[in-house]
C-alpha cells in the first residue's frame, strides 16, 4: 500500500495529508473544483502532496479519505469511489452543518447514511474521533507506552484491516469496533469521541468490540 487520496483540503484533510506524507505515502489531494484551484494551497500547506481532480486522485489510490463537511458529502461523485477502500472521517456538526432532515433524529448513524451515497465503496469509519491537531501531534512509534488508539468500523473486514495498517503507520494503534453501525459508539457525544485512549482502554469502551485486527 503506497498511495492515499484525500478529498477535502480543509483542517482535517490537510492534517491527514501531512500525516500520510510523513508516514511515507504518496498523497493526492482534491477539492471541490479543478486541481488548479487548490494547487497553490497544497504546495504551501501540504508540501509533497499532488493536487488533482477527484477522479484522478482516487484512480490509483489504495485508500481514499473523505474529509468534507458532512452536509456536502453528496457533492462528492460516488462513481470513481466504487470498489475503493474509502474512509468516512466526517461527523454531523450542527454549527457547521446546520439542521438536517436526514440526520436530526439520530446524528450518530451518519456513516450508514453516507454508505447509501457511496454505493459500491468499501466504507470504513475512522479518523472522525480525533482532533486534526492531535492527529499530527499524538502519533508515536509502535510499542511506545501509552500509544493512542483509534477505532475502525466497517462491514468489510479486509478494508478495515488495510485501514488499520495505515493508522499504524500514522502512529496509532487501530481497534476494530465491528461493522459500520458500530461507528455509532465513537461519534460526537460519546465517551470515545476525542478521548485519548490506549488500545486496551478503547476495547473496553467499545460495546460492539468484536475481534482484534
Ligand atoms: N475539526 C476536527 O478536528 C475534525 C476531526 C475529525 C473529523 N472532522 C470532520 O471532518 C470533516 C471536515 O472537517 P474540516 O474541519 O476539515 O472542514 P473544513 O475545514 O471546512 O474543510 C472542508 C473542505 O472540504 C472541501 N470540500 C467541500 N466539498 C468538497 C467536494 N465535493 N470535494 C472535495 N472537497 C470538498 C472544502 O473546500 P471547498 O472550498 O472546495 O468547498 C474544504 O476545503 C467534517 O465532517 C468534520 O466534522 C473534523
Amino acid at each position: 500500500m503506497t498511495t492515499v487520496a484525500v478529498l477535502g483540503v480543509g483542517r482535517v484533510g490537510s492534517a491527514v495529508a501531512r500525516t500520510a506524507l510523513r508516514a511515507g505515502f504518496d498523497v493526492r489531494v482534491a477539492g471541490s473544483g479543478p486541481a488548479e484551484d487548490i494547487a497553490l494551497i497544497a504546495e504551501i500547506v501540504i508540501p509533497g502532496a499532488v493536487a488533482m481532480t477527484t477522479a484522478d486522485a482516487v484512480r490509483d489510490a489504495d485508500i481514499v479519505i473523505v474529509a468534507v463537511p458532512l452536509h456536502k458529502h453528496h457533492s462528492v461523485d460516488p462513481a470513481p469511489l466504487a470498489g475503493k477502500v474509502v474512509i468516512d472521517a466526517m461527523n454531523w456538526w450542527t454549527p457547521v452543518d446546520g439542521e438536517s432532515e436526514e440526520f436530526e433524529h439520530d446524528d450518530t448513524r451518519t456513516s450508514e447514511v453516507v454508505a447509501q451515497h457511496f454505493i459500491g465503496a468499501r466504507l470504513v469509519k475512522t479518523l472522525n474521533h480525533i482532533g486534526y491537531h492531535d492527529l499530527e501531534e499524538h502519533g508515536v512509534d509502535v510499542g511506545a507506552p501509552g500509544r493512542r488508539a483509534l477505532a475502525v468500523a466497517s462491514d468489510d473486514e479486509d478494508a478495515a484491516r488495510l485501514v488499520a495498517t495505515m493508522i499504524d503507520r500514522f502512529g496509532f494503534d487501530a481497534v476494530y469496533a465491528g461493522p459500520l453501525r458500530a461507528g455509532r459508539a465513537f461519534g460526537p457525544g460519546t465517551h470515545i469521541f476525542n478521548s485519548i485512549l490506549t488500545a486496551g482502554e478503547l476495547e473496553a469502551a467499545l460495546p460492539a468490540h468484536e475481534v482484534a485486527l
